[in-house]
């Protein structure tokens, strides 16, 4: 009779906190011949983050959760020491969906004494949020460039939902030659059409109600855009029915999809609607 070993379990994940502990777990994975994939997380989890656990788990053999509050993708005003952590909520939850390893590095394990290395994106990361968050990328794409090679995972599992970071991200595997794919995986939302976030934790019950204009509004631009309505047009007035509601628009774009460039009518290559505004002290972002 062969007996076969079960990988993955209910049990809770293994928690490792220091790079040398991380390489020898990833490194026996490889050593037994498993694939692997990360799920790059600031912790704080929902039913989002989970999906990309179980689409990981569809990649490769073993999941491992990054939950790391990274500091360098947020300026000084920013919401960095307010932002939720609920390592111990996080990772029950993850324990619920069998994902293997929680990645838990402290700031001073991840940014060294004296590290002074970043990566700076072009390319996709112009324009949109780099205008209203010019640090921003190149804190995630420096972030998620050591996590992928710190877990040496084959494929890094990403939501739609940061549609922009997804595009820097895949450019910046394709520009540095980073031997891991990167995938994809459309939004999920509440049952009212909000994007699931961390962030939304942040919103009143007043502002949640409010918040789930933001998804009609470019679901209406995008099917106005569809239907020939000028691209101006379309967005000013999205714009302005975010702003009766209380909303302060960052922007409100149509680009192309795969590149961001500016979208015009008739192209061949698909458009994007992306908004980032904010509901109070809340900054929600969406695409579709
Ligand atoms: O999307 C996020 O949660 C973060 O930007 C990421 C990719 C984990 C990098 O810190």
């Amino acid at each position: 009779m062969t007996k076969s070993t079960p990988v993955r379990t209910e049990a809770a994940p293994l928690v490792v906190r220091t790079l040398a502990e991380l390489r020898t777990l990833t490194a026996g994975w490889r050593r037994a011949g498993e694939t692997s994939a990360l799920i790059p997380t600031m912790g704080a989890l929902h039913q989002g983050h989970l999906a990309l656990v179980r689409v990981g788990q569809k990649h490769a053999r073993r999941t491992v959760t990054s939950i790391f509050v990274n500091p360098t993708q947020f300026a000084p005003h920013e919401d960095f020491a307010r932002y939720p952590r609920d390592e111990a909520g996080d990772v029950a939850l993850l324990a619920s969906v069998g994902c293997d390893a929680v990645w838990a590095p402290s700031v001073e394990e991840m940014y060294r004494p004296g590290a002074a290395t970043r990566i700076i994106p072009k390319g996709a990361g112009l324009g949109l949020e780099t205008d209203f968050r010019p640090h921003f990328f190149e804190g995630v794409a420096t972030v998620c460039c050591k996590l992928f090679s710190q877990s040496e995972a084959n494929f890094a599992i990403f939501g739609e939902k940061d549609y922009q970071q997804l595009c820097v991200v895949r450019q910046m595997v394709r520009d540095l030659d980073l031997p891991i794919e990167i995938v994809g995986m459309p939004t999920v939302r509440e049952a009212d059409g909000l994007a699931m976030s961390s962030r939304n934790r942040y919103l009143t019950p007043a502002d949640r109600q409010t918040a789930v204009l933001i998804h009609k509004v470019i679901v209406e631009v995008a099917a106005k855009v569809k239907a020939g309505t000028s691209l101006d047009a379309a967005t000013d007035e999205a714009t302005a029915t975010l702003a009766a509601a209380g909303f302060n628009t960052d922007y409100l774009a149509v680009r192309e999809a795969q590149t961001l460039h500016p979208w015009q009518p008739g192209s061949s290559n698909p458009p994007r609607v992306l908004v980032a505004a904010w509901l109070g002290k809340t900054r929600l972002i969406d695409n579709v």
